[in-house]
């Protein structure tokens, strides 16, 4: 595939580039970047436009095998590239679970069929993420899992935590965790405080993440493991985390958008499309989470994309599902964080090279003979989130009706613009 992307801001943090240029793609590989590139082939004018890496999402639910009625790999992976992003990781809580290399291998093959960008299958860190029995890590990282962890559910057994942290570390896979303790958290569908008692709702304390978020970091400095550390919510793990950094202990971290946009009170109207686990907290732990985006304590803005189709999240408050998606709303809402203090490339660095390097993989940099992967994001396009526009099967999302700007327009992977 021949490409010439003609006269845009090309920001790419891994190479510290921040400048007006043309980026030439050649067989599917970025072959230069320069003024006045010229030659024969297809053109995509991007005056005024921003050329980023491709957008890597480290934190995606799609529900294929078990509920294609929520989501398939294929509705997803349309999400994922109107959304802008190239590459996404899925997280194993599906029916069957990714606990086995035959599974992984279904993701990779339905992935091949769908051929719209790089889907890499998260694998359970324990067999049907029961927290009980760790899985065959070697047999899931020849099949191509891109890292362990068994989102959605905490692993509640120290040692069994030990190990897993000791098993990447051989194999250099990540350990993304879902940190929740789930005997403080049992029962609880929003952040507990004034909010959840007027609403006579059963609250989920902030300790509930912290508490593990704690154990963990400690767990990873007695393994001297790499841990990643999913959706943080609250103040005080960010203070964790901040501190455990200090101490030189391996640490990384993610947010999602909704940990920095809403608070606990987008809940207040028994709105089932802002229930989310972790919860939505409180206008202080949403300050945090932005000074931890500004100062780097957190190092990556994840979707967090859980789809749950109407007639489940119709349900009432305390029987719907957690989840919402954010594959189609998170460039926007993150790139509503930009402002003088916060600038631009260190913004597009949490959605490129910084889930990359974590993932350790040759992505979410513009280097001349990578695969050309490359989004294309006009940052004034000023639009309204409709239910009929998303590509998501599920639209559990509490930003419909939302003016939002910024959007991506061209999403490029491998050099064929998709
Ligand atoms: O809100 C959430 N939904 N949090 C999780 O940890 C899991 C996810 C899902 O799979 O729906």
């Amino acid at each position: 595939m021949n490409l010439l992307i003609k006269n845009g801001r090309v920001i790419d943090p891994a190479n510290g580039i921040d400048k007006l240029a043309d980026i030439l793609i050649k067989n599917g590989r970025i072959a230069q970047i320069g003024k006045n590139l010229k030659g024969k082939r297809r053109t995509i004018e991007a005056e005024g436009m921003l050329i980023t890496p491709g957008l890597i999402d480290i934190h995606t639910h799609l529900r294929e095998p078990g509920r294609e009625d929520d989501e398939t790999i294929g509705s997803g992976a349309r999400a994922a590239i109107a959304g802008g992003f190239t590459t996404i990781c899925v997280m194993p809580n599906t029916n069957p679970c990714i606990d086995d290399k035959t599974v992984v291998r279904f993701i990779y093959d339905r992935a091949r069929e769908t051929n719209l960008g790089n889907i890499l299958p998260v694998a359970a860190i324990t067999k049907e993420r029961k927290g009980e029995e760790l899985t065959e890590f070697g047999e899931l990282v020849k099949a191509g899992a891109i890292g362990f962890s068994d989102d959605g559910n905490s692993i509640r057994n120290s040692r069994i935590m030990r190990r897993a942290l000791e098993y990447a570390k051989i194999f250099t896979r990540p350990i993304i965790v879902h940190c929740e303790d789930t005997g403080l958290s049992a029962g609880g569908v929003i952040n507990e405080g004034y909010l959840s008692a007027n609403l006579g709702l059963p609250g989920i304390p902030k300790q509930a993440e912290e508490i593990i978020v704690g154990r963990d970091l400690m767990l990873a400095e007695l393994t001297e493991s790499r841990i990643h550390i999913a959706h943080l919510s609250t103040a005080g793990s960010v203070e964790l985390i901040r501190q455990a950094k200090k101490k030189g202990i391996r640490v990384t971290c993610e947010t999602c958008p909704q940990y920095f946009t809403l608070t606990e009170s987008a809940a207040k109207d028994f709105d089932t499309k802002s229930k989310v686990n972790p919860p939505l907290r409180e206008e202080k732990d949403l300050r945090a989470i932005k000074k931890g985006l500004l100062d780097g304590t957190i190092d990556v803005i994840a979707s967090d994309h859980a789809p749950h189709s109407a007639e489940e999240k119709e349900k009432d408050f305390l029987a719907a599902p957690f989840g919402m998606i954010g594959l189609e709303t998170t460039l926007p809402l993150s790139l509503a964080l930009v402002d003088r203090r916060f600038p631009l490339s260190q913004m597009i660095a949490k959605l490129t090279i910084n889930p990359a390097k974590i993932l350790g993989i040759d992505k979410g940099t513009l280097g001349i003979g990578e695969e050309a992967d490359i989004t294309i994001i006009n940052t004034k396009a000023e639009w309204t989130l409709k239910l009929e526009n998303l590509k998501s099967k599920s639209k559990n999302t509490p930003f419909l009706g939302k003016k939002l700007k910024g959007k991506a327009i061209f999403t490029i992977v491998g050099g064929r613009s998709v």
